[in-house]
């Protein structure tokens, strides 16, 4: 089954609304679990950049877990922003989380060398998965770290649907139908492989981690 496309932002206030009232514990706490285990020793007292951060649920959950770290959340709908806006100052963390609106590839409000790039479930949204990489390669410092994380196509539209039944069945129907076609326009490992390829950044590996999510990870070499 081929990819098929999903609109970049998530812009509308329903849709904004539902997404960020969701129960994501379970994957998002994996986020932060799984950047743990493969990163064991690397110290996050840096600023982070978060890519799509979205409502902000992943960004203050990493945030929460490393205390010292300050992170710059990048997010391209208004209407997330709202929502990210609020869960940063009810989490009393407006200090240590900056929101920023900015369309990918646009960048005009980053910085240049991040220690540490995070970024869940933006990959699928990107018409072009080239703005990801991309950006990684323009704003990763030398010797910085990734953590990439993101759902995994699955082989048909039946397994799709199947996996809506088994993960989300009891979610709002808004909910249920952003699941099922985030993950027909999510891309397969082997092809996440080849993005990396494509933008000579081989210093990434990729693995899928459950039936429907799938890692890319990396340290960037000091000299590149
Ligand atoms: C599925 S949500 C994930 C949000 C958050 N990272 C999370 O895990 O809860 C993807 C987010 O990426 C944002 N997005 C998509 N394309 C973007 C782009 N080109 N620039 C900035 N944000 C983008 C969407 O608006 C949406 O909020």
């Amino acid at each position: 089954m081929d990819r098929i496309l999903e609109p970049e932002l998530m812009d509308g206030e329903e849709q904004a609304r539902a997404y960020s009232e969701a129960d994501f514990t379970e994957p998002h706490n994996m986020f932060v679990e799984e950047f743990r285990r493969i990163f064991p020793k690397r110290e996050v007292s840096c600023t982070v950049l978060d890519l799509g951060c979205g409502p902000a649920d992943v960004t203050v959950r990493f945030a929460r877990a490393f205390p010292h770290c300050q992170i710059d959340a990048v997010e391209g709908a208004q209407a997330m922003l709202k929502f990210a806006r609020q869960r940063v100052e009810k989490e009393k963390m407006t200090d240590r989380i900056r929101l920023i609106h900015e369309v990918l590839p646009s960048n005009h409000q980053l910085q240049d060398n991040y220690g540490i790039i995070i970024s869940n479930s933006l990959l699928h949204h990107l018409a072009d998965p080239a703005t990801l990489w991309d950006t990684v390669t323009d704003k990763c410092a030398a010797g910085g770290t990734v953590f990439i994380m993101d759902l995994m196509r699955p082989v048909s539209k039946d397994r799709a649907k199947a996996l809506v039944d088994c993960y989300a069945a009891e979610e709002p129907h808004i909910l249920r139908e952003d699941f099922y076609h985030s993950m027909l326009a999510a891309h397969r490992p082997e092809e996440v492989e080849k993005q990396l390829g494509s933008a000579g950044i081989e210093w990434m590996k990729v693995k899928a981690i459950t039936d429907r999510h799938l890692i890319a990870y990396g340290s960037r070499p000091v000299c590149t």
